[in-house]
């Protein structure tokens, strides 16, 4: 009987249309959308065996720690936003933390008596890390809302470490791409550099990582921040030249904070405060797109990229001055969202594009990367949670832990090394964002969940570095404004303008000739980009069939039953 219900579901529900370009998967009871099928089907089997969205998100995110290492880890941080079926929301900082040691200028040296940035440093190597914090914010999720055993939430995640799984043919691509750079920054064997290039399908296997997640599911937080994983860091940091000390480790906190909530259209939005950038940036995004009344110009058209690009760019310059750890500066949150502050900010948006003059440009070498890696999940019993974390670039520092098997994160780059320096995403940033010990870095993550009438409506967000919040703001205005389904929505193309450098950054083929001369006419110069996002994201249908959309920009896999 049960295998009939599946196939009924399954042949009702997998796909909508095949022949047209949009397929999505519809389900019932719950969704998964993650970067990699293996950790969509680990969440999908947590949720089937009764867990909540959180058992699931923990599964999914040790999951993508071993099969997607680019993004997926042990050796970084990020972002929870959850609503319970009850309508109580709130979010999870485990953000890296600067080092005790760390101090404002330590990515600059003297050259001719000027203080100039020494770039590599905040970007590859043992310097660039930051205190990594996933590890704590999967067991301060599991203490609080997990109702299953920590152990079973490891052990998919340490059976695909020990045992291998066959990599994707992307991340094969990836490997090799950046076999050199995992050279030079590890004097030691590591699993992911092979004698000859890796293939698609080839077997990934780590045996390091295995033991130390199996040190986690003993230990839980003493698995990593003491013991011998804490040990197997320090000895790296110190074999390395890095900065992290035994302190940093075992004072690693995450903290629960307040969601940035907004409304757009009736909409609720809630999304992640400082230390990202996200919640506030899409907050401002959104009144500007109701005072422009951005809905009447058709979708992706000249004067709607137009109006968008302006949108933005406005509201990155405002992240670039006035956003930082709200631990460490005082950031004007509620200004910067009032409707006075923002009626006159987008006051002086018209038809042409800013004069240029009034926009500085800065010395821009843009990173096209999707590494981190957002994941969406909800729960049959109406639960959801949007989570965003990251290493920073690929494989982050590019550091494996000798002995451990996990990459660190080079999250130190998000800070702002130097004022008006751009960072690997070309963000530039000042006094709100610079280093200062046990800080934490501004983010762009913006894990988002949407409530419609007081219900659920969508869970959603992205990689992408500076190009998450513009992301999540289109899909937004994709699926309420142009009544895209979830995947349709996903699979449309982005383009974005981050105040700097001047011009709109385009996925190819987004816009018509037509369309390029006339916003060229205005003013606008481009910069095209092969893709931007890897969303993964899930709508809740009217009929309250959830709608999982996974972005084919990457090996992106929604999952429902
Ligand atoms: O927290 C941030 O904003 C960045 N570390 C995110 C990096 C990212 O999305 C990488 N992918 N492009």
């Amino acid at each position: 009987m049960r295998f009939i219900i599946f196939l009924f579901f399954f042949l009702c529900f997998s796909c909508e249309t095949k022949n047209n370009k949009v397929v999505s998967t519809i389900s019932k009871s719950g969704m998964v959308s993650s970067a990699h099928p293996l950790a969509s089907e680990v969440g999908i089997d947590v949720l089937k065996k009764g867990g909540n969205v959180f058992d699931a998100a923990i599964a999914v995110h040790f999951a993508l720690s071993v099969v997607y290492p680019s993004a997926g880890n042990l050796g970084g941080g990020g972002f929870a936003v959850y609503r319970l079926n009850n309508g109580e929301v709130g979010t999870l900082d485990f953000r890296e933390k600067a080092p005790k040691l760390s101090f404002r200028n330590m990515y600059l040296k003297e050259e001719n008596g000027k203080l100039i940035v020494d770039d590599n440093k905040s970007k590859l190597g043992h310097l660039a890390s930051g205190v990594p914090g996933s590890v704590d914010g999967m067991v301060t999720l599991h203490e609080r809302f997990g109702s299953l055993g920590w152990p079973t939430l490891l052990d998919p995640a340490i059976k695909l470490a020990k045992n291998g799984f066959n990599i994707t043919k992307k991340q094969s691509a990836s490997l090799n791409k950046v076999k050199s750079s995992f050279q030079k920054v590890n004097d030691k064997p590591i699993s992911f550099i092979n004698e000859s290039k890796w293939k698609e399908n080839d077997i990934l296997i780590q045996d390091d990582l295995g033991n130390t997640l199996s040190r986690i599911k003993t230990d839980k937080r003493n698995g990593f921040y003491s013991g011998i994983t804490a040990e197997l860091i320090l000895k790296e940091m110190i074999d390395g030249g890095g900065i992290i000390t035994k302190d940093d480790l075992e004072n690693y906190s995450s903290i629960w904070r307040e969601p940035v909530i907004g409304y757009y259209k009736n909409h609720k939005i809630i999304s992640m405060g400082p230390p990202s950038s996200g919640g506030i940036a899409l907050n401002q995004l959104l009144k500007g797109a109701e005072m422009l009344e951005v809905s009447n110009y058709n979708h992706n058209s000249s004067d709607y990229v137009h109006l968008l690009s302006e949108i933005e760019s406005r509201v990155y310059a405002d992240r670039a001055t006035y956003l930082g750890d709200s631990d460490f500066y005082n950031v004007p949150q509620k200004k910067l969202i009032s409707s006075d502050y923002l009626s006159e900010r987008f006051g002086t948006i018209n038809h042409l594009k800013t004069p240029s003059n009034q926009i500085k440009e800065g010395d821009i070498d843009l990173i096209e990367s999707e590494e981190t890696t957002h994941f969406s999940i909800v729960d049959k019993f109406g639960n959801a949670i949007s989570v965003t974390t990251t290493i920073n670039g690929a494989y982050g520092s590019k550091v494996v832990v000798d002995g451990a098997g996990f990459l660190l994160n080079n999250e130190m780059d998000d800070f702002s090394v130097k004022p008006g320096h751009p960072n690997m995403f070309g963000l530039v940033g000042g006094e709100a964002n610079s280093i200062e010990p046990n800080k934490r870095m501004l983010s762009s993550m913006s894990p988002t969940i949407i409530e419609k009438d007081n219900n659920l409506f969508m869970v959603l967000g992205t990689p992408g570095g500076s190009t998450i919040i513009t992301s999540v703001f289109q899909t937004i205005l994709n699926v309420i404004d142009f009544n895209m389904g979830m995947q349709e929505a996903v699979d449309s193309k982005k383009f974005h303008h981050q105040w700097l450098p001047d011009a709109i950054i385009i996925e190819k083929n987004t816009l018509s000739e037509e369309n390029i001369s006339l916003l060229k006419d205005k003013g606008h110069t481009f910069i095209e980009r092969n893709s931007i996002g890897r969303m993964d994201c899930i709508l809740i249908k009217d009929n309250k069939t959830l709608e999982g959309g996974a972005d084919k920009r990457g090996d992106n896999v929604a999952l429902g039953y």
